[in-house]
């Protein structure tokens, strides 16, 4: 792939399931010299190109590397995921509000664009299941999603009184073979292909029925770039664009999987993560990325499924 520019970019919490992902994108389009990782962890990524250990509630060390690198973007994906942040809400608080907050104070001062992710858990029990629009009320029951709701109002006070450029999408749960989530309440999703690929059977921790919003990482990446490179005038909304990719139940994705490996056995024993999965729409309406800078998913269950378990396989 050619190289854009020189642009100068930041990716926080970029060890995790997406980081590491958008991460490698974003080194092949702008130059793996002009994209700096930084997490809390020391992981692979810290061999593959620029990285750093820095805790983004560590205001000092993290303008410091801004300044010292001249970044003029930051994709923020530092954060505690719903199932981690229901076991510890303090700790998810802390680093969902307070680090996002460093991060915008920093971005007013320096001039940058930002990205920060929310997500489907904005919504709570009470909103239409099915098709969920994209302005709707916003009563989440986890602390994850609460800090999500006030993350996307503090990104949008911030474009509103200084100016900062900041957008975000609302992902679904996000499916990829790359790295093994930890942490969010989707994570069946994945984990399922993980042992489908290993073991050719799982046992999953919500029921059958369950149904969700998702999406394959490789339209969840460029669905970022392309919101990031959308024309300002055109954004009606910022921080919170509502993603449709696909939605299945946990049944279907086990028959999905079939198609492929036919001795594939799944059990279900819904655990604490269930309520948090009750509590979510099953599919999202994203007229609003569609309109507004022209989003199209491109994967569906069948299509991603096979190029899961292909690259699972190798
Ligand atoms: P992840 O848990 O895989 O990665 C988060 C990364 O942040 C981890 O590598 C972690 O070490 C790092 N981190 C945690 N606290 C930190 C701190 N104080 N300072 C610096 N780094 C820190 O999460 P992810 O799935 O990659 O999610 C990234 C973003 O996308 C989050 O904002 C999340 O809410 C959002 N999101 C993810 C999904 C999904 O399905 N993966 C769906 C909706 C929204
Ligand atoms: N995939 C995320 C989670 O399950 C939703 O934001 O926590």
């Amino acid at each position: 792939m050619s190289i854009d520019n020189n642009k100068k970019i930041l990716v926080t919490g970029a060890a995790g399931q997406i980081g590491i992902e958008l991460t490698a994108t974003l080194r092949e389009k702008y130059g793996t010299e002009n994209v700096i990782a930084i997490d809390i962890r020391e992981t692979e990524i810290a061999k593959k190109g620029p990285f750093k250990i820095c805790n983004v509630l560590d205001l000092n060390k993290y303008k410091r590397i801004v300044n010292d690198n001249d970044i003029e973007t930051v994709y923020h994906l530092a954060a505690i995921l719903s199932a981690t942040g229901e076991k510890n809400p303090k700790l998810c608080f802390d680093i969902n509000m307070n680090g996002l907050q460093n991060v915008l104070e920093v971005a007013r001062e320096y001039n940058q664009q930002i990205f920060c992710p929310s997500s489907i858990a904005v919504f709570g029990p009470d909103v239409p299941k099915e098709d969920t629009p994209q302005n709707v009320a916003l009563n989440p029951t986890t602390v994850y999603g609460l800090t999500k709701v006030s993350g996307e109002l503090l990104c949008d006070y911030y474009f509103n009184k200084y100016n900062v450029d900041v957008r975000g999408i609302r992902y679904p749960g996000l499916i990829s073979w790359k790295k093994r989530p930890i942490g969010g309440t989707t994570d069946y999703a994945v984990e399922i292909y993980f042992e489908a690929a290993q073991k050719e059977n799982y046992q999953c921790f919500v029921n059958e029925e369950t149904k969700l919003p998702m999406m394959y990482m490789p339209d969840a990446v460029r669905a970022t770039l392309e919101l990031m490179k959308a024309p300002l005038e055109s954004l009606k909304h910022h921080s919170n664009y509502n993603l449709s990719g696909m939605s299945f139940t946990a049944l279907e994705l086990v028959e999905a999987i079939q198609k492929i490996i036919p001795n594939f056995e799944c059990t279900f024993k819904p655990d604490h993560r269930q309520e948090i999965a009750d509590s979510w729409p099953i599919s999202v309406n994203d007229d609003a990325a569609r309109k507004e800078w022209g989003w199209k998913p491109s994967f569906n269950l069948t299509s991603m499924t096979k190029d899961m378990l292909e690259n699972l396989r190798n």
